[in-house]
């Protein structure tokens, strides 16, 4: 715990005596010292991004998740850079206090440090805070080279989705003798100077034992209850997405229900002539 700081000084993500205007990437570094879990949510629109920044959630995710849940993808692999900065862009002009995280698709940092730096310049251009990126130690010297071009990094470790979709199907990572690999992959992405990292379906067990470990947070999908944080994708967490959900998905709302029944309610009335009336009409 940081003990010199006055209480006016102490950056509180969450409730009235919040102080932090803009969450930057060394208030999540402190809300861990301070125990103090967070969530983190995806967004990719205007509109579900200020409705997330009014409700608290501190850190948005422009994840390559858009693939899927704006462009009908069937992965992420397909995504491009070009097609992700406009959504990066809308979000971060939408909020006013959450860290805008832009994730980097595939193809756009494997090559080295140089298409690294390349790919995150321009999101940081577009209105990004930080960027976030798939892979443990293969990646660390990306990292690095991010780190030290003062661009914040948030990891990724554990099921990385683009480079594990050939593999077919979400695996859980840390089982066995696959945990040591994890914990390597997670330690890596902190020395490389990440601020923080994501660790996606990995055991409970070993994803505690990382988040003990780590300076930095984790952020946990599929991760257990142990993590830092917690993210989800908001369409699965909001019910927008229907259809067979992984197990670490939890529905706090049905919102696929609710604008469906608004369009055939819409629907009805004009093939009834019940809407317009007078009421939505010019005289
Ligand atoms: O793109 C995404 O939505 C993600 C989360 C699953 C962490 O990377």
């Amino acid at each position: 715990m940081s003990q010199s700081k006055s209480p006016d000084e102490i950056p509180s993500l969450y409730g009235p005596g919040k102080t932090v205007k803009r969450v930057r990437a060394r208030h999540l570094v402190d809300a861990k010292e301070r125990g103090e879990k967070w969530a983190m949510l995806t967004s990719y629109d205007t509109y579900t991004a200020s409705l997330f920044d009014e409700a608290g959630i501190p850190v948005l995710l422009v994840g390559d998740s858009a693939a899927n849940n704006v462009y009908g993808y069937e992965t992420t692999v397909p995504v491009t850079v070009d097609e992700l900065v406009p959504l990066v862009a809308a979000v971060a002009r939408s909020t006013e206090r959450c860290l805008v995280v832009a994730d980097l698709p595939f193809g756009s940092y494997e090559a080295g440090p140089a298409q690294a730096l390349e790919t995150a310049v321009r999101f940081m251009k577009a209105g990004a805070h930080a960027v976030k990126l798939e892979g443990g130690r293969r990646v660390a010297e990306q990292i690095r080279a991010l780190t030290d071009a003062g661009i914040p990094v948030m990891g990724h470790v554990g099921f990385t989705p683009q480079s594990e979709h050939a593999v077919g199907g979400y695996r859980v990572q840390g089982r066995d003798a696959q945990a040591a690999e994890v914990e390597a992959d997670a330690h890596a992405v902190a020395e490389a100077g990440a601020f923080a990292v994501v660790l996606e379906m990995v055991t409970a067990a070993v994803a505690a034992e990382i988040t003990k470990r780590l300076p930095i947070p984790t952020i946990g999908i599929g991760a257990g209850p142990d993590t830092d944080a917690q993210v989800l994708v908001w369409q699965d967490m909001a019910g927008m997405r229907r259809g067979r959900l992984p197990r670490f998905v939890k529905r706090y709302a049905e919102v696929a229900d609710v604008l469906q029944d608004a369009a055939r309610a819409f629907a009805d009335e004009v093939r009834g002539g019940r809407f317009p009336t007078r009421e939505h009409s010019f005289e």
